[in-house]
């Protein structure tokens, strides 16, 4: 089965790790790139986006989005995870033949939705400042998509910029606080799960031994990653937490969803909080009014693992 996708993201290591992988895979039909700011700026984003897709030999829209949270001051960005550059310091050319569609991200979201009623999922990796904007623009776009699947949150355990926080929910907490109660169907793939699947450096080899040119950009990029995630840990590893909504989509067994009523946290303490209440957890109208998602709480790292080093290999 394919699935039409628009990506929205923050390139970005694990962003451009995710982005090769839909390239790659059959089933994955990717209508553009909507780019936002997070881990770099997000013209840092929009142009890191022409280069991967430059690199893939993807002629596919990509567009420039919002640069700003919701709320509050400009974001601090996450370069000490990502590099100045956003791909670990490594000096890749950028792209030379590409140029960033005109519309806005939001607006290209809101024509892709109104062109293909029904049948477009949004996977976001990134703040989710532009599919809030969307829904400004167009208050019926949950009707015109298929779905919203997202890398964010953290459901039932510690967040990775604050106790309870994740970093794309964080950086954008009343963006997301509206996309969550949207009336569409949201997954969410937070560190519940991709905190779960320690990538080696021998993970990172095989990506370039089975595709020399994206699995050697990978490769090279996130040696900067893995000296940011092996702090404080034995062995050398990273998390590739963005290509998780999408072998989702690839192979939804490879995850095990609950559903839960969401919030999102926007109080300065809690900023950024994903609370999930399981059915039958409370009384609280509070909570039973709030609109229920889906949460992956389990992956099967072996599958996983295998389905990306497989698709990589594919010609
Ligand atoms: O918390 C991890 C998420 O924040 C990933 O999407 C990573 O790329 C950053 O955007
Ligand atoms: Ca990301």
């Amino acid at each position: 089965m394919s699935h039409k996708i628009i990506l929205d993201t923050d390139p970005g290591i694990d962003d451009a790790m995710a982005i090769f992988f839909a390239f790659q895979s059959p089933e994955i039909d990717v209508l553009g790139l909507t780019t936002v700011y997070g881990n770099v700026p997000v013209e840092m984003a929009a142009q890191n986006a022409l280069t991967l897709c430059e690199l893939a030999g993807q002629d596919i829209p990509v567009c420039k989005g919002v640069g700003m949270p919701w709320v509050g001051k400009e974001s601090g960005y996450a370069h000490f995870v990502h590099g100045d550059d956003g791909f670990g310091n490594i000096n890749f050319p950028p792209a030379t033949n590409r140029k960033l569609d005109p519309r806005s991200s939001a607006q290209f979201i809101v024509d892709m939705a109104r062109q293909h009623p029904g049948e477009i999922t949004l996977v976001a990796i990134g703040p989710l400042g532009n599919l809030a904007l969307a829904l400004r623009l167009e208050p019926e776009l949950p009707k015109l998509v298929k779905g919203v699947s997202i890398m964010g949150g953290a459901a039932f355990v510690p967040g990775n910029v604050t106790p309870v926080a994740e970093a794309n929910i964080w950086n954008d907490a009343f963006a997301a606080e509206i996309v969550f109660a949207a009336d569409w169907e949201v997954t969410m793939f937070g560190l519940d799960v991709t905190m779960t699947v320690p990538f080696s450096l021998e993970f990172l080899d095989t990506l370039k031994r089975n595709n020399q040119k994206c699995g050697g950009f990978v490769h090279d990029a996130a040696q900067f990653y893995v000296d940011f995630y092996s702090q404080n840990r034995e062995q050398r590893v990273c998390f590739f937490h963005d290509a998780m909504p999408i072998a989702h989509l690839v192979d939804p067994s490879l995850f095990e969803l609950k559903r839960g009523h969401a919030r999102v946290s926007t109080d300065p303490l809690n900023i950024g909080q994903t609370s999930i209440a399981p059915p039958n957890t409370t009384t609280s109208a509070d909570w039973l009014n709030a609109r229920q998602v889906n949460v992956a709480v389990k992956v099967d790292s072996k599958r996983l693992t295998q389905l990306y080093t497989d698709t990589y290999s594919l010609s």
